[in-house]
């Protein structure tokens, strides 16, 4: 008996809903190749329906012929549309060169600021000096009451300092830490104290908002203004070399008395004059001085037992000479050609 056409087109049929779903599933190449042999291949699913074709009546011969063809085709050109898109997709995708070298993860370096920060602490370490630290949401008590700093001396002004209310201010120097340290600990002291401070100054090349400053205080039996001449020097000599000279010049502080301004030789002259020092040979570093036995009264601290120098100095200014930047604005952009740099 002749095999039903009928049922082989419907088995057809369910052949090409097979196919179409296992294309629709296909997830690689190699899945590609093997639907292909699977379905098209010498002992695959379709040529076995070929061999029907001798065994059909007559007059269904053509139709099955016909539909086989178009099967064939279509499952053909199926085939070359996946494996098209397969090896694109791995090449766009997957493809991965494992002969390439590396990309090398960026490693952030630590702010000039703060690499000439931990310079001048490690040298005080080495000198017997502690580190201490304070609030940089000072009260006017520890900031310049206790500093000697009168109620009318001008950098009490709104102008100059950021006030958050009558009794909080924004430090505007590190010297209360001298303060605080002394109410905490007695003689013998010898600390600095490095640290953020503000003032309301307007911006330019040497003016910024916020600026870092350190302190230095040593309070004993005997300290004489020799002994911060010593230190100072000592300090200059490891920040700058053998050859730096230091300088001081008379001046006022409220919480010292004597009071100095204190400069190294330039850095970039060697005294001769340039335009880093403005033609002078000197660079300002701060002020320094010996406590103000009125500062001792606020502390509780016998003053006729004890003395003590202090000195400050800001630290942008060093950094700006050690890397001569010549723009204080440059440590706060943020911008990565010049952090680089360092
Ligand atoms: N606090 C001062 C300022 O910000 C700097 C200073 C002067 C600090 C004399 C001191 C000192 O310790 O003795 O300008």
């Amino acid at each position: 008996m002749n095999p039903d056409i009928k049922e082989i087109l419907s088995q057809l049929e369910q052949l090409k809903q097979n196919f179409l779903d296992e294309i629709s599933n296909n997830l690689d190449a190699r899945n590609t190749e093997d639907i292909k042999v699977k379905y098209l291949g010498r002992k695959g699913k379709l040529s076995s329906f070929f061999s029907l074709l001798g065994k059909v009546t007559p007059e269904n011969k053509p139709l099955l012929g016909q539909e086989l063809n178009r099967l064939k085709n279509f499952l053909q050109s199926e085939v070359d549309n996946l494996s098209k898109s397969v090896t694109k997709k791995s090449k766009k995708d997957d493809f991965f060169d494992i002969s390439l070298p590396g990309v090398p993860a960026e490693i952030g370096t630590k702010h000039p600021l703060y690499q000439v920060l931990d310079e001048i602490k490690s040298i005080f370490t080495s000198l017997g000096f502690t580190t201490e630290t304070g609030p940089e949401l000072e009260t006017d008590f520890y900031n310049f009451e206790a500093l000697n700093i009168p109620k009318d001396h001008p950098s009490r002004d709104l102008q100059d300092t950021f006030y958050i209310t009558d009794e909080l201010v924004l430090r505007t120097h590190t010297s209360p830490v001298q303060i605080r340290t002394m109410k905490k600990m007695k003689p013998p002291i010898r600390m600095i104290a490095p640290g953020k401070c503000y003032r309301k100054d307007s911006i330019d090349a040497t003016h910024f908002p916020v600026f870092h400053q350190v302190e230095g205080l040593c309070v004993d039996v005997g300290v004489t203004f020799a002994d911060l001449k010593g230190i100072i020097w000592a300090f200059a000599k490891r920040l700058f070399g053998e050859d730096v000279k230091i300088r001081f010049r008379p001046s006022f502080f409220p919480f010292t008395e004597p009071s100095a301004e204190y400069d190294f030789s330039c850095v970039k002259c060697n005294g001769k004059g340039c335009n880093i020092c403005k033609g002078t040979g000197w660079l300002e570093i701060s002020g320094a001085g010996m406590v103000d036995p009125a500062v001792f009264k606020y502390v509780d601290y016998d003053s006729d037992k004890y003395t003590g120098y202090a000195f400050g100095m800001g630290v942008e200014r060093i950094a700006m000479l050690k890397y001569q930047v010549a723009d204080i604005r440059d440590f706060y952009e943020n911008d990565l050609r010049f952090l680089k740099q360092f």
